[in-house]
């Protein structure tokens, strides 16, 4: 009988940092996760493929051309009998491998022929890391869906000091615990999920308040986790009404975008589709705009700083959340905080009335504003979940699975 416990695959590249998967497995086994280990052959400069074997007690893979590894298991059915695939550590060349879509040894064939996800920890010197070439490979990787852990800063093997260090067993170990989790709810990719028929509109991007016809104030917002939103949405069947600040990236394919610019515009046009299934706020609207906006240049003048006076902005997620018959079935904020992200993001929920938040943490030196990166907390209505960092298009389809799920248990 196949094994009913949940199984990891455990791809280690060539690094000093592959001594602490020793680790990784030893924890994956206690809480009750199977693994398989999948070696190059740099790693095994750095561990033994036997000390694998004991502590997985499975069969350590290295070898692409070997009969015997063939006749008991071919690298296809390797690359789908796991839940989760995980390169770990995985150093600048087995990346790179990656995104170049290389098979060129038995780490690489299985990667790409997988239909699992696949989570990368890397772990190299800073500069590597730094190297152009290097983020412009793990760009490629988070588009294509692959998600990432770490690196960190730290103190590293060659006595440098940066970014580039290997994330620890414990952090590893959550991270592929939430990563089966989440694939084990559900299993599918947001393209297998059915919203046929949800009308769902989404908020992205800043706005931005006039303060004269050449100023504005705005804020950071790259938008990117509202599109990514709406990308996942509209991928999984719903039809998307997306409503935006000014932002520099495309608009998504298939999707209404409707383009504003101020907080009163915004709110004017998401009122004007009502009614919806769903409303997912993920703009960065103003709290604040320009209480009397001049028609005219302000002009500077020797001696006097003029004074802005400014008055409250609509509350767009709060008024979506008022009851009525027009309240969207399901309506979901953000909430980016800088300090006690979950209980202010908790109240937060309460005083907007909207059901569900995504909480994140915005204080400086998170890179989550205009980055690729965001660590959720998934607030709803008496508890909190802590996602792993992810990717924005992940955060995006994760989302898109519990909005489906929502509406599966709202008919069945
Ligand atoms: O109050 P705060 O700005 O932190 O709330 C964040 C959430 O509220 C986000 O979902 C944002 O889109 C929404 N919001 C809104 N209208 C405002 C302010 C925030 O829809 N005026």
């Amino acid at each position: 009988m196949p094994s009913q416990r949940p199984r990891v695959l455990l791809i280690l590249s060539g690094g000093i940092a592959a001594y602490k998967c020793l680790e990784v497995i030893r924890r994956l086994r206690q809480s009750g996760i199977d693994t398989r280990c999948v070696m190059t052959r740099a790693a095994e400069q750095f561990v033994t493929p036997l000390s694998l074997q004991a502590l997985s007690e499975g069969k350590v893979y290295t070898d692409l051309f070997s009969l015997t590894d063939e006749s008991e298991m071919g690298h296809i059915q390797l690359s789908r009998d796991a839940d989760l695939l995980v390169v770990v550590p995985a150093s600048a060349d087995i990346l790179a491998r990656m995104a170049a879509g290389m098979a060129n040894d038995l780490a690489t064939t299985v990667l790409l022929a997988t239909n699992k996800p696949v989570m990368v920890v890397p772990a190299m010197n800073v500069r590597m890391w730094e190297n152009p070439a290097t983020q412009d490979n793990m760009k490629t990787l988070e588009r294509r869906g692959i998600s990432v852990l770490g690196p960190v800063e730290g103190e590293m093997a060659c006595n440098e000091f940066g970014f580039g260090r290997m994330v620890e067993p414990d952090e590893i170990v959550d991270a592929i615990k939430a990563g089966i989790n989440t694939e084990s709810d559900s299993k599918q990719s947001v393209l297998n999920l059915s919203l046929k028929g949800k009308r769902i509109l989404v908020t992205s991007g800043p706005t931005v308040e006039p303060i004269d016809p050449v100023r504005f104030i705005a804020n950071r917002s790259s938008g990117r986790q509202g599109h990514a939103i709406a990308t996942a949405l509209q991928q999984a069947g719903a039809e998307v009404l997306l409503v935006s600040g000014p932002v520099n990236i495309p608009d998504p394919d298939g999707v209404e975008t409707i383009k504003v610019e101020s907080a009163v515009d915004m709110l004017n046009a998401c009122q004007k589709q009502l009614p919806v299934d769903a409303s997912i706020c993920a703009a960065a609207v103003a709290d604040w705009r320009v209480a009397s906006r001049g028609t005219d240049k302000i002009k500077k003048q020797d001696g006097t700083t003029p004074t802005l006076e400014l008055t409250e902005n609509p509350d767009i997620l709060a008024t979506l959340s008022q009851p009525g018959s027009d309240r969207p079935s399901l309506v979901v904020g953000f909430a980016a905080e800088t300090e006690n992200t979950v209980a202010h993001a908790t109240a937060k929920r309460s005083r907007k009335g909207c059901d569900w938040i995504l909480a994140n943490d915005v204080s400086e030196g998170t890179g989550t504003f205009g980055g690729d990166k965001n660590r959720i907390h998934f607030i709803t209505d008496g508890d909190v979940e802590d996602w792993p960092e992810m990717s924005k298009s992940d955060v995006a389809q994760e989302l898109t699975r519990r909005i489906a799920t929502h509406f599966d248990l709202a008919t069945s």
